[in-house]
């Protein structure tokens, strides 16, 4: 165990300079691919060959029958939305612990999201918590697949025959996660997935996947994403008649970034085996350690590690400090021993100003609008275990391919020199 003068306090850091490895780890076999779209000296056969072969590839790893790559992962979400038929005023339940795309996705189409608490042990949304939530005017449901575990879908799915809902995966972070055997993605009847800079299966920038197993879905999706016309990327010419069907936007990917991704998705699973080694070698190391919790993974579920969480509890170390203030401070002692962490959500999607102005994109709008039920209320106290969560956690950064045990291993000595040197940080 790594002791001494708290780095904090102008003792050694315990991970030196330079050791954490960035995010997305790039190889030859990725800068020949990128250089390919480059190489013949004429871009729009490779706009071709790129889109067309990463719908492919994407929808031959789900194993579903249609893809389109998007330029964003909520681009993607949206075209689900869209493409389920959602209508202005319909309902859209989302948990109230995601990044607000989620919910984005919804009020884009003058839909509006209804929230509903996260399970606190696997921070998805909770299953028995969703039919309370249901009205006449509920359309879909949108479990979030977060940090890389999968929504309990069993019961989602269940909750959604009986009452006749659509089911909007957000994979977002969960590209290659699988629940009892099934790849997140699959499960309900459109998914989003994003590929921007962070993610699992990354253009390096920013991107995203819509999938579904549904003709129709996939049609109108198309059309949400080519400003409501039906044409293929590349095949303007061929295929356009410049003819709107409907309202649409310009949802359309960049080739750059499907070539980076084709490449980084031959490596999916192996950098997922990898995220997957590290984060059990952080958990077996640091479960049972006070104050602090690891993630957990149910049974059946196979959690790819988005990013790996920690919960603080000042209370089991005997310390009367408010959680925040307790997991700020924690955060900051641990970067200055070299740990790179963050906060990521600050406060329950429904408390974010938008939901609690009820104001899109001025007068009022979506909720204001004639198809909207009156009286949606977004409070605060309705998601307890999403406040807790937000208050408590940290994401630790750094565990995700060519960063290996031996980093994970001074991470878990510089945590332990904190958490035992815990009161000299108050
Ligand atoms: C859970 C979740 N949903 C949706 C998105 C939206 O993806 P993008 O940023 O590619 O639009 C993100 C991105 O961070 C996300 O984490």
């Amino acid at each position: 165990m790594s002791s001494g003068k708290l780095a904090i306090h102008g003792g050694q850091a315990v991970v030196p300079k330079g050791m954490v490895k960035p995010w997305p780890h790039i190889t030859d076999e990725d800068r020949q691919a990128v250089m390919e779209v480059l190489a013949d000296g004429n871009i729009l056969p490779q706009r071709t060959l790129q889109n067309e072969s990463l719908t492919r590839e994407w929808a031959e790893y789900l194993g579903v029958r249609y893809c389109i790559p998007t330029n964003s992962g909520t681009s993607a979400l949206h075209m689900a939305v869209a493409g389920l038929g959602i209508e202005p005023g319909d309902e859209v339940i989302v948990p109230a612990f995601t990044y607000w795309a989620s919910a984005a996705a919804v009020l884009h189409h003058n839909a509006i999201p209804i929230f509903v608490d996260i399970d606190p042990h696997t921070y998805t949304i909770d299953p028995t918590k969703i039919e309370a939530r249901i009205s006449d005017r509920t359309r879909a449901i949108m479990p979030v697949h977060i940090h890389g575990l999968s929504a309990d879908m069993d019961p989602i799915l269940e909750i959604a025959r009986k009452h006749s809902l659509a089911v909007i995966e957000d994979c977002a972070q969960s590209h290659g996660a699988r629940y009892k055997g099934k790849l997140c993605g699959t499960m309900g009847d459109a998914a989003g997935f994003s590929t921007q800079a962070s993610k699992v299966l990354t253009t390096g920038s920013e991107g995203g996947l819509f999938t579904t197993n549904d003709e129709l879905v996939h049609k109108r999706a198309a059309l949400t994403q080519y400003l409501g016309e039906l044409v293929v990327p590349g095949r303007e010419r061929e295929t356009q008649d410049y003819n709107a069907h409907g309202l649409g936007w310009v949802y359309r990917p960049d080739v750059f970034g499907q070539a980076f991704v084709r490449s980084q998705l031959k490596r999916l699973d192996a950098n997922n085996d990898w995220r997957r080694k590290n984060c059990a070698y952080l958990t077996e190391r640091l479960q049972g350690t006070p104050g602090l919790s690891t993630p957990y993974e149910p049974e059946g579920s196979h959690h790819i590690y988005y990013v790996y969480t920690l919960e603080f509890y000042p209370e089991q170390l005997k310390l009367d400090i408010p959680t925040r203030a307790f997991r700020d401070r924690l955060m900051e002692a641990l970067a200055a021993e070299g740990v790179p962490n963050t906060q990521w959500q600050r406060m329950a999607v429904p408390s974010q100003e938008v939901f609690q102005a009820k104001d899109g994109y001025g007068k009022g709008c979506p909720w204001s609008c004639p198809y909207s039920r009156p009286g949606i209320e977004y409070r605060t106290e309705d998601y307890p275990m999403t406040n807790r969560f937000v208050d408590r956690n940290i994401y630790l950064l750094g565990i995700y391919p060519p960063n290996g045990e031996d980093l994970m291993e001074l991470y878990v000595q510089a945590i332990e020199k904190v958490i035992g040197q815990v009161r000299e940080l108050f």
